[in-house]
């Protein structure tokens, strides 16, 4: 894989950890500073592993399909190594012990809402530019998923009550990736 690729895959992990450290909410503990290069290799680490962990779940349904049980097993445990090797990078990243259900939902929020209006938009523009009819479909329908998943969020939000700090993060988001998409070069 790429580095293109790995840092496209991580850019919503990347907008998220951005706002997460510019905001009053964690800016201790083990947390690395948010420019600094240890923030982006746990990052890039945490991306990785959890690709692994994705990919081997589809590489275990590919091996069942074609009749080989062990093999499938053998990935579907591997993966399940991959998953506590990614929440090991997570928990120095957003350390489990200073996050609030508040913090967790507008990190989820705001994720999806980057999806949405900055990454598969991106994404869509290029695929466009490169005639990839079947990618620019794809990048459409998963940029509106994100925004319906960044919509449950929202309303678990309201919920619990942390409606206004979600909303706060959203707005941010929204103005970044609008100030983006004017200073973009296309
Ligand atoms: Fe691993
Ligand atoms: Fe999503």
């Amino acid at each position: 894989m790429s580095n293109y690729q790995i840092s496209s895959a991580l850019s919503e992990s990347q907008a998220t950890i951005a706002d997460l450290t510019s905001s009053d909410t964690i800016q201790k503990g083990t947390t690395p500073p948010a420019d600094s290069q240890t923030a982006a290799n746990l990052m890039a680490a945490f991306g990785g592993e959890s690709m692994a962990n994705r990919k081997y779940l589809y590489f275990a349904k590919i091996a069942r399909r074609l009749g080989n049980e062990e093999v499938a097993k053998l990935f579907e445990e591997t993966a399940n190594h991959e998953t506590a090797h990614a929440f090991a990078h997570l928990e120095l990243i957003y350390p489990s012990s200073e996050q609030t259900v508040e913090s967790v939902l507008a990190l989820a929020a705001a994720g999806e809402m980057y999806e949405s209006v900055t990454m598969y938009p991106d994404f869509e523009r290029i695929a466009l530019e490169e005639g990839n009819q079947a990618a620019v479909s794809e990048f459409q329908e998963q940029a509106r998923e994100s925004l319906e998943h960044a919509g449950i969020f929202e309303k678990a939000a309201k919920r619990f009550g942390a409606l206004k700090k979600v909303e706060a993060y959203h707005a941010a988001r929204y103005q970044a990736a609008l100030d983006k998409l004017k200073t973009a070069k296309i």
